[in-house]
């Protein structure tokens, strides 16, 4: 398993980092014997498989449910585990509880945060107890409601400036890498120059230190995914062919024979 440390060394210079978001146990153990070095297991879960919208339903119980089942089917990557919508920022005795909830119950090695002004100081706690952090800047979901859409954001001067301020205070405060979304590529490049810790892009051009995707985007299964996602594979048209020929074979007595 790559370690939060050589994870933390990873730059851009070297083969880009991969990852992967994964919510269960069978998809997990594909994921991580493809290579893959990290296992996302994302809110995005709440539009993934949980049949939500977005993802401000999700709750600690759902992503601690399904880190567990990803943490028991994988060997070597790294399992990073998402905080959902309110699990933490309002306090932080509340978002240590609920971070170390995600390491110490269902064995995540670390914890990503939607990051803003408000997750410094708990990025910094959180470091300080064990609990390495991703920091997460540029589009962060769980903000639907206060952006209005999952629209590109820094791209006015100021808005590019707050992400790149932001992302070094992140640094500081001791998180091991950025995942920096739907941003304009020129300024993933800048951000990525200038931290030392990796940057994992989506939606973020070509020159971040790693890429991110969402499983069920990449193996083809989304209704709609996002356009800067790309599919690799047709698992939705395979699902549907399997599933038709099972009712078919049913239906005219060829199953079971
Ligand atoms: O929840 C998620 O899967 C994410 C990735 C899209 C980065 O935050």
């Amino acid at each position: 398993m790559p370690t939060v440390q050589e994870i933390r060394q990873a730059s851009a210079d070297e083969e880009p980092l991969t990852m992967l978001t994964a919510y269960d146990a069978p998809t997990a153990e594909l994921v991580d014997a493809a290579g893959i070095d990290m296992i996302l297991v994302g809110d995005s879960m709440g539009n993934a498989v949980l049949g939500y919208d977005s993802t401000l339903p999700v709750t600690m119980d759902d992503v601690a449910g399904h880190t567990g089942a990803v943490v028991r089917a994988t060997e070597d990557a790294l399992v990073v585990a998402d905080m959902p919508f309110l699990s933490y920022g309002a306090t932080d005795d509340a978002g240590i509880e609920n971070a170390g909830r995600l390491v110490k119950e269902a064995g995540a090695n670390a914890v990503k945060i939607e990051s803003g002004p408000h997750t410094v100081e708990l990025t910094e706690r959180l470091v300080q107890l064990g609990i390495p952090v991703m920091a997460h800047l540029g589009l962060t979901p769980q903000r639907l409601n206060q952006v209005g859409g999952y629209t590109r954001q820094g791209t006015t001067e100021a808005d590019a400036r707050e992400i790149r301020d932001l992302a070094r205070r992140h640094e500081e405060a001791g998180a091991f890498s950025l995942v920096l979304e739907h941003v304009p590529s020129e300024l993933a490049a800048e951000v990525t120059a200038d931290l030392d810790v990796p940057v994992i892009g989506i939606g973020a051009g070509p020159e971040t230190d790693g890429q991110v995707l969402v499983l069920t985007d990449v193996i083809g299964l989304s209704a709609s995914p996002p356009p800067f996602a790309e599919s690799f594979g047709d698992v939705r048209g395979e699902i549907a062919d399997a599933v038709a020929s099972y009712r078919e074979a049913v239906e005219d007595g060829d199953f079971p024979d």
